[in-house]
């Protein structure tokens, strides 16, 4: 059985770990709790969470260590969306297929599904017991989030692509602010699981980081190409955002070609840096080669 074989079962691994760690909506607040559950669940396509199992697959690890990893990474990913799509940021009224957070609810209270969830991630990772008995893993995996979100991470990554508004990058500053603002999460995604072994090779370690920041890059170019080629029904988001905002993308300085061009070099770099890594990296290869060829 191949990855894709197995998608949906980890999707549902997924969705059920998120059920059981987000909050009973009838609990108080009730308010904040619903707009948890409504922000997190029903729609997105896990797409790190499937990186953290499928790393796991390349590196033989138990599932059940993956678990909080998968969770911890998807809950900042929502947070990032509810907070990215506000006023402030990018001012989007549509998210997987529907409202946004701060429409279905108001923007009070997406600003505190944000600061909920980012409390949520890592209180799934300081007391999950499958690390129980490594407690020096829980503390690696707590720190290579925390280093990947913060403010020379994503959270820096969003400053930067606000301040490039109506400005012209060279391709250099456009892949950093890249690298940053989506590159980081996706990284952790690959790196976290590698943290949960105490013997991978500084080889290995090494190849999986380039892989994974070539991975980082290539998400993003291929979210800007669907934010002018996509259609909204399909990518459910407002299909011209980035062109409604005069945001510094791909298909701004180089072109739809250029930043299709680009995205299969990251594609192909990628994969260069998969060869002597673990046992099996079949399921991280069909990934990557999804996450540039997806519609939505
Ligand atoms: C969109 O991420 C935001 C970016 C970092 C480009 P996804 O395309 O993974 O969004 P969902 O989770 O599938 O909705
Ligand atoms: C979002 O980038 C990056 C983060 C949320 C950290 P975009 O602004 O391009 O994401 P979409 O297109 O709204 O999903
Ligand atoms: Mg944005
Ligand atoms: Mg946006
Ligand atoms: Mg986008």
């Amino acid at each position: 059985m191949n990855f894709a074989d197995r998608i949906s079962e980890y999707r549902s691994r997924i969705d059920a770990a998120l059920d059981r760690w987000l909050p009973n909506p009838e609990a108080k607040p009730s308010k904040l709790h619903e707009a948890l559950r409504y922000s997190v669940l029903g729609g997105g396509k896990r797409v790190r969470p499937l990186l953290v199992y499928a790393t796991g697959e390349a590196l033989d690890l138990d599932p059940v260590q993956l678990d909080p990893i998968a969770v911890a990474v998807e809950v900042i990913h929502a947070y990032s969306l509810v907070h990215d799509d506000l006023p402030a940021m990018d001012d989007d009224k549509l998210r997987r297929g529907r409202a946004t957070t701060h429409i279905a609810f108001d923007e009070a209270t997406a600003i505190l599904v944000g600061d909920a969830l980012q409390s949520l991630a890592y209180y799934v990772l300081a007391a999950d017991s499958a690390y129980d008995s490594t407690p020096e893993i829980r503390g690696r995996l707590i720190r290579c989030l925390a280093e990947a979100i913060g403010s020379t991470g994503m959270a820096g990554g969003q400053l930067m692509d606000l301040e490039a508004e109506g400005t012209e990058l060279n391709p250099e500053e456009l892949e950093d602010l890249y690298s940053r603002k989506t590159g980081r999460l996706i990284r952790a995604s690959i790196m976290m699981p590698c943290h949960c072994r105490f013997d991978t090779t500084e080889q290995e370690f090494d190849r999986l980081d380039q892989f994974a920041r070539m991975v980082g890059l290539a998400f993003q170019v291929k979210d800007d190409v669907l934010d002018v080629e996509g259609s909204t029904e399909v990518i459910g988001k407002p299909q011209g955002s980035d062109i409604k905002n005069g945001k510094a993308t791909y298909p701004s300085i180089a072109g739809l070609e250029g930043a299709k061009a680009r995205a299969e070099d990251l594609y192909n770099d990628a994969m260069s840096h998969l060869g002597h890594v673990g046992n099996d990296t079949e399921s991280l290869r069909w990934l990557t080669a999804y996450i540039v060829q997806r519609n939505h």
